[in-house]
């Protein structure tokens, strides 16, 4: 078993299952995030809920920590043997475009590393602002609500927020497919449908947390 985690083929598998680990978080987040459009209540309580999880709470961050550094380290290992393993010259036009691929996944998951650890330091540290820590609703609850609309008041802030959600959905958009290539799902009766959710993951995530911060800017979240 360890051996073939450590064989290429089943760090491609960790690979993709961490992956799916973390799509699942991005999709779980973008649900929580949207009840912004429902109003303060329900994105307060929200934030409320988990925060009363206590140290469930710290289990669920303890496993996104592991799935994030595991698939980040993989993909650095195999894009290394990946380079290490190309033809002489690039003789095949194949190689070259695998390698670029892969060199761009890597570029991309370097930037959302980079925007994951804005972000912590924005919304739930408050480093970037340290007022929100004192943004509380009637209820004495944390005013997440409040705090996402200082957030996106700044165009600087929001158009960051912008291009980070388009390299995270250009990244899902390739990782999608990749672990259905890895799964052994890209062919045959299975590849009209597998072909379609990386596309639409990338959508769906661009448009709804984009939704969010050009609502604030919009004034549909007020
Ligand atoms: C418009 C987009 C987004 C909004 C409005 C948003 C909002 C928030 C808020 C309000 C929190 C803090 C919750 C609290 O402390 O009460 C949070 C935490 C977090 N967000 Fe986001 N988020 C966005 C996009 C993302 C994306 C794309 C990712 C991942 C790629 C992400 C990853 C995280 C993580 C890892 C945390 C920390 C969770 C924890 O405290 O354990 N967020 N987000």
């Amino acid at each position: 078993m360890f051996s073939f985690l450590c064989s290429s083929l089943g760090k491609k598998y960790l690979m993709a299952l961490t992956g799916l680990g973390l799509i699942g978080f991005v999709i779980a987040h973008l649900i929580g995030n949207l009840q912004v459009f429902a109003g303060p209540e329900a994105i307060n309580s929200y934030a409320q809920t988990l925060k009363d999880l206590g140290p469930l709470l710290w289990v669920a961050r303890g496993g996104l920590i592991v799935l994030f550094v595991t698939h980040l380290t993989l993909a650095l290992q195999l894009n290394r043997t990946n380079q290490m393993a190309r033809p002489i010259a690039y003789a095949k036009a194949d190689t070259i475009k695998a390698t670029l691929t892969s060199r761009t996944m890597v570029l991309s998951g370097l930037l959302i590393l980079l925007y994951v650890i804005y972000h912590l330091l924005h919304f739930t540290i408050h480093i970037i602002d340290p007022s929100y820590t004192a943004l509380l609703d009637a209820q004495g609850r944390h005013d997440v609500y409040q705090m996402i609309i200082a957030g996106f008041s700044h165009p600087v802030i929001t158009t960051t927020y912008l291009l980070a959600m388009f390299v995270l959905a250009a990244h899902l958009h390739h990782g999608a497919s990749s672990v259905f290539q890895t799964l052994g799902l890209n062919n045959g009766k299975y590849r009209p449908i597998t072909s379609l959710i990386g596309p639409a993951l990338a959508f769906l995530v661009f448009v709804g947390y984009g939704s969010i911060p050009v609502g604030v800017m919009l004034g549909w979240i007020n």
